[in-house]
């Protein structure tokens, strides 16, 4: 479980994450809902140490990763996966080296190992082995947005993290990405946390969803126990959702 105790994070004079305070257990799928520009992408990547809140507690299982030196927090990092919201693949190497890096550094696996486990998780994400002597810029941003799945799912996490998967993808895209991300979790039991403000991304893969609103979190529950209301309220938007 991932205990979040009183994040606060402000740049120069503002603050955007206000004392936040989020559980996240085990096995689940955690969305993060909430509207553009209110911290979503500066609280998950706090979740993982690429930011530095000013104030607070992270614990995962008890051990507050904060507190962690360097070192540790490096070799802890072989349990967390993140995909980025660009992707954020390497443009100077081709796909099957993307897949790749992870086991080059972190296993020892026999070149026949390794060619087997990159085929396998470019099948799981719906793609064909043509793709893997491809570089990230040949690829449309659905097929990357693939590879950074795959890429995710070679690590076998116990957390990945994702930010904003869905957006800038066409509807089909975006579809594919939610069974994605509820086929990697049952593939490796993953706990999956995701920020974004696609609805129906939360409607699709949610156990439990928090809404985040201008930097704290004003709701925490099942997506059976939100509202229309609740989410006129998190877009200031009036009876626009069809739950
Ligand atoms: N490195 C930074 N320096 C200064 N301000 C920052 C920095 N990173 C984020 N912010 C500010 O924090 C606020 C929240 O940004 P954040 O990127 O977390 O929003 P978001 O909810 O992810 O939005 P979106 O849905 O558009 O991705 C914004 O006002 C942003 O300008
Ligand atoms: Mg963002």
């Amino acid at each position: 479980m991932i205990s979040v105790r009183g994040i606060h994070k402000s740049f120069d004079e503002k603050e955007v994450l206000t004392g936040i305070d989020l559980d996240i257990p085990d096995n689940s799928t955690m969305v993060i809902l909430g509207p553009s520009g209110q911290g979503k992408t500066v609280f998950i990547k706090t979740l993982v140490r690429l930011i530095e809140p000013d104030a607070g507690s992270i614990s995962y299982d008890g051990e507050d990763i904060l507190r962690m030196s360097r070192r540790e927090w490096q070799a802890y990092q072989n349990n967390i996966a993140f995909v980025f919201q660009n992707s954020a693949l390497f443009d100077f190497l081709d796909v099957r080296e993307n897949l790749s890096l992870f086991l080059r550094m972190h296993k020892k696996l026999t070149p026949f190992q390794m060619y087997a486990e990159v085929s396998r998780a470019i099948t799981f994400v719906g793609l064909g082995d043509d793709v893997l002597d491809k570089y990230p810029e040949e690829l449309s941003g659905g097929m990357r947005k693939r590879v950074a799945i795959a890429r995710a799912m070679i690590k076998r996490p116990k957390y990945i993290f994702y930010d904003e998967p869905t957006t800038g993808l066409d509807q089909n895209n975006a579809e594919k990405v939610s069974e994605l991300i509820l086929m990697l979790k049952k593939e490796i039991a993953a706990t999956s946390i995701i920020v974004t403000h696609d609805i129906k991304l939360m409607r699709d893969v949610a156990d439990r969803v928090a809404l985040l609103r201008e930097g704290n979190i004003s709701f925490t529950g099942t997506k059976d126990e939100i509202s229309a209301e609740t989410l006129d309220f998190l877009y200031e938007t009036r009876g626009e959702y069809d739950l």
